[in-house]
């Protein structure tokens, strides 16, 4: 879906390149999550993609297709964008700024509607948040129209800048498990910035960790977190990245069915591995009684099932 070759870009009047010699394939459909430390040039990348940085050399593609080759308002129609601060048009109410796009496109008034309308329901807002102004939202809801913004035009492609950044980590955590729901209804290919490593494990389906300009390691979270391909990869998933990885399986996924010991501590079956041996190590255990959503207990997962991962 997106192909960036040998991509180069030079600010003029900077030593370094920010983007250096970049190539990148993301496959259809799939969550890209670009990771590195301040500065390493994730911004810059993303805003190539969608023309809103002209690339020093090097190619990319959207679609198959050239962008420079592209009209701007088309590929505006392709590329959903969720800037970095969200970015709300502050002098513009919600449904104002969820219509720019749209309106862009010259989509008709009730069109226009009927889809803001729509989107504050995906995204989980009150309908009667579209006649306020950004500033009359919490930091977390203006995350959410900026993703309604992104979504409005229903664009194949969806680039997030730092989509979850303003919020509080238990309220961030909530948006992320949204967004993933919502991905799962509304099929997109999606770049998604972020400093979070944890954010990037939860929603990535593949990961690139970025340094100086580079792609260092691009590969599934599994593979990033189990084999880092150098010191600086190591450094940046964390010393915990072992645990990490635990959160990519479900208990329910590795539990041995049966009725269970009513002995046991108790782990919800949707819950993940670093969940369950948490409780583990805690009741002082070597195993917990797996629950579904009713309480029901439906199986037994073992702290040697769990280190066999
Ligand atoms: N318009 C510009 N002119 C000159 N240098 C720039 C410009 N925009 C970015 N840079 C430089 O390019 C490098 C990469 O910037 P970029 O914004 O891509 O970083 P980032 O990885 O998104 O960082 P952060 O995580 O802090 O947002 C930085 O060194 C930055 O100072
Ligand atoms: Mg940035």
């Amino acid at each position: 879906m997106i192909t960036m070759k040998n991509v180069t870009k030079r600010f003029d009047g900077t030593g370094a390149a920010a983007v250096d010699d970049l190539s990148l394939d993301i496959p259809d459909g799939i969550t890209v999550a670009l990771v590195g430390p301040s500065g390493c040039g994730k911004t810059t990348t993303m805003r190539m993609i969608n023309r809103l940085i002209e690339p020093t050399s090097g190619t990319i593609l959207v679609s198959g297709r050239d962008v420079r080759a592209a009209d701007a308002v088309e590929l505006r129609r392709h590329i959903g964008y969720v800037i970095q601060q969200v970015g709300l048009f502050p002098h513009m109410t919600i449904a104002q700024n969820i219509a720019s796009v749209p309106r862009l496109l010259g989509w008709d008034a009730g069109r226009i509607r009927a889809r803001s309308s729509e989107l504050m329901q995906l995204v989980g807002l009150e309908q009667s948040m579209l006649e306020r102004y950004p500033r009359q939202l919490s930091g977390g809801q203006r995350q959410r129209v900026g993703v309604a913004r992104a979504l409005a035009a229903d664009p194949p492609v969806l680039l997030m800048d730092e989509p979850f950044g303003a919020i509080d980590p238990i309220a961030r955590t909530r948006l992320q498990n949204e967004f993933r729901q919502i991905l799962k209804r509304v099929k997109k290919t999606v770049v998604m910035v972020t400093h979070d490593i944890d954010e990037a494990v939860r929603l990535g389906d593949r990961i690139a960790i970025m340094r100086d300009g580079r792609i260092v390691q691009y590969d599934t979270p599994e593979t990033i977190l189990s084999r880092p391909a150098d010191g600086f990869v190591e450094n940046f998933v964390g010393a915990d990245r072992a645990l990490k990885r635990l959160t990519l399986f479900s208990t329910g996924s590795i539990m041995t069915p049966g009725t269970g010991d009513a002995s046991l501590p108790r782990v919800d079956k949707d819950g993940d591995l670093r969940d369950a041996l948490s409780a583990i190590v805690a009741a002082r255990s070597t195993a917990a009684a797996v629950v579904d959503e009713e309480g029901k207990m439906i199986g037994t997962i073992t702290q040697a099932a769990i280190l066999a991962v």
